[in-house]
């Protein structure tokens, strides 16, 4: 068996990108015979950078009503909230007296963070050794990530692999990252990496309406109407190109390629896909939203499961460590 492992910040509503880009590929891992997947919300590290709790729990329940409303399967594999098993914070700990400094003084985020952000506290300096807590203390195998992420993954087998040597045990599994070139980038409104960071995104749990009016704020061209229109240069042809199947991608290229065929049109057509495409997982949604309950109901469920590992393993590392 092996066990994947992968967690989201709950900073924001997840949106298109993260699920064509990281929860779909995610659950597709998750559905192959074998595999044993725990996805988790990683809230301890989100408060790096968000210290508002209500903004907190709205993004916690998002992103796990995300992962529900996209049938990932909670009786096969666990859904959980970092924060709910404490043992990844005393794993953080020990694993922290193993870090070198340099290596976390160094590492690209932090770097990066430290650059951009006018608070940077010692949480945002951390951050990778609480990220390697939370793949070791589950003995993942690996880790679907993005790109940006595999440095984080390279701290996490060297401290992991520091600790095994020192104690001559393997207390520890190696993890691998998971980096799935095949991914597509999934552009923004304005052409760009789709990003929370660039307020670009396309939210696809929104209300029609609303919905309806970011779709039809793509950023286009300034072709008229009857103008022949290239459609691997234009935003909405990408992203359409994402969601559509073969016959339906390759009517909107010839629309474009013939002429009388305007950007509302494609951003229409675009729209509609959407709300087709996403019907069952929109409404499956926003009913676990208004249900709290319900969703706390499901998290509590992956939560124990969780909980029983995280007990184990740390029980063995105080052993090692003479605690
Ligand atoms: P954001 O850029 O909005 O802050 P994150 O960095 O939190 O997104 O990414 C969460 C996950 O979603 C990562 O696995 C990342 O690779 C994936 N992801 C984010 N944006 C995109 C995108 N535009 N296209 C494809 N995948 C994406
Ligand atoms: N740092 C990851 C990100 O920002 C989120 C994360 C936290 C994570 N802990 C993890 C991802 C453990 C994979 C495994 O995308």
């Amino acid at each position: 068996m092996s066990r994947i492992l992968t967690g989201i910040q709950s900073t924001n509503i997840p949106h298109l990108g993260n699920i064509l880009g990281a929860v779909m590929p995610a659950i597709k891992l998750s559905e192959q015979p074998g595999n044993e997947s725990l996805f988790f919300i990683a809230d301890l590290h989100s408060l790096t950078t968000q210290k508002e709790a209500t903004q907190r729990i709205n993004s916690v329940n998002s992103v796990a009503a995300t992962w529900l409303a996209f049938d990932f399967d909670i009786e096969k594999n666990m859904l959980y909230r970092q924060s709910r098993i404490p043992e990844v914070c005393e794993l953080t700990w020990y694993l922290n007296c193993f870090t070198p400094y340099p290596m976390l003084a160094n590492a690209h985020s932090f770097k990066d963070k430290s650059d951009r952000l006018s608070d940077v506290n010692s949480g945002l300096f951390t951050y990778p050794v609480l990220m390697a807590a939370d793949i070791i203390l589950y003995d993942a195998h690996f880790v679907p990530v993005g790109k940006d992420q595999v440095q984080h993954l390279e701290i996490t087998r060297d401290i992991a692999s520091k600790f095994n040597s020192h104690y001559s045990s393997d207390v520890f599994v190696i993890p691998e990252a998971k980096v799935d070139e095949a991914v597509m980038i999934v552009p923004g409104i304005d052409g760009q990496k789709m990003s929370k960071s660039y307020n670009n995104f396309i939210n696809i749990f929104l209300p029609d309406k609303d919905l309806k009016k970011v779709v039809m704020s793509i950023v286009t061209d300034a072709k008229t109407l009857e103008e022949p229109k290239d459609p691997d240069t234009c935003n909405v042809f990408k992203i359409f190109q994402l969601l559509g199947n073969a016959e339906q991608i390759s009517e909107m290229r010839e629309n474009y390629l013939k002429g009388n065929y305007g950007y509302g049109h494609a951003k229409t057509a675009l729209f509609e896909m959407i709300l087709s495409k996403f019907e069952k997982q929109r409404n499956r949604y926003w009913s676990l939203m208004n249900n709290t309950n319900e969703l706390e109901k499901q998290l509590q469920i992956g939560e124990q499961k969780a909980r029983t590992i995280a007990r184990e393993k740390i029980k063995l590392v105080r052993s090692v460590l003479g605690f």
